[in-house]
């Protein structure tokens, strides 16, 4: 049907277009269904609640390098956590780092849960975090939905709901179209897509691998979605 036709597109356009980034395995590896690292997975999704991923890229290889696994981050101090922290801004993030370590050594063994509730149960981790780090360390279907999510779901499906009240929406949406095979992989084709195509003007849709898909496109203009409530 047509929900499995966009995934099955989207992942095709993955596994030729993926951005090869520091927190993403590489793509022999994924081509075998390697997972990533749990551990990694969480550095970098915190990293990139706030902060872009250009920027993101030096501090995840610094942090890695300094602390490879949560044993090691776990045994650091607070202060060593913020200084090397420091140019990255939102600062409680740095702290919850720290304390999410210590409880996942404390109470986890060392391993971070194959769960979403146990996932959300961590400090800084929420409701994105949690279906990002779910999907894209374990493979577990969950909905994964950040700007560049919705901007892409708004347009497939011409929602004409404003954010943010369309987002229990798109959530479904993307619910209804996500690949269970490949969570992970559909999480970051359509975050990729949203970064490189579905991009919020000047879309490049003749380059778009769901364009026929495309509801915006097909009957009104792609550039007026996701609605927003008048500020
Ligand atoms: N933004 C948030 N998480 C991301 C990821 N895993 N890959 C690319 N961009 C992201």
């Amino acid at each position: 049907d047509d929900t499995h036709n966009i995934s099955v597109k989207l992942l095709d356009w993955y596994d030729v277009h993926a951005r090869e980034l520091p927190w993403r395995i590489s793509p022999q590896d994924r081509a075998r269904d390697v997972l990533p690292d749990p551990y990694r997975v969480w550095m970098s999704e915190i990293m990139l609640q706030q902060t872009t991923v250009a920027t993101v890229k030096d501090y995840f290889l610094k942090f890695t390098a300094k602390w490879p696994n949560v044993e090691a981050l776990s045994k650091a101090s607070e202060d060593d956590v913020l200084r090397a922290w420091a140019g990255l801004g939102y600062y409680s993030r740095a702290r919850n780092l720290k304390k999410c370590a210590d409880m996942v050594v404390a109470e986890h063994g060392g391993n971070f849960p194959a769960d979403v509730k146990a996932l959300k149960a961590l400090p800084g981790i929420g409701d994105y975090t949690a279906a990002a780090i779910a999907s894209i360390a374990f493979d577990i279907p969950a909905p994964v939905v950040d700007g560049n999510v919705e901007r892409v779901f708004s347009r497939l499906f011409a929602i004409d709901t404003p954010l943010p009240a369309a987002k229990p929406l798109i959530k479904t949406k993307v619910d209804s179209v996500l690949c269970p095979m490949r969570a992970g992989d559909f999480a970051q084709a359509t975050m990729d897509l949203g970064a490189t195509i579905c991009t919020p003007k000047k879309p490049a849709c003749t380059h778009c691998p769901i364009r026929d898909n495309c509801r915006a496109l097909a009957d009104f203009d792609p550039e007026l979605f996701p609605y927003k409530l008048a500020k």
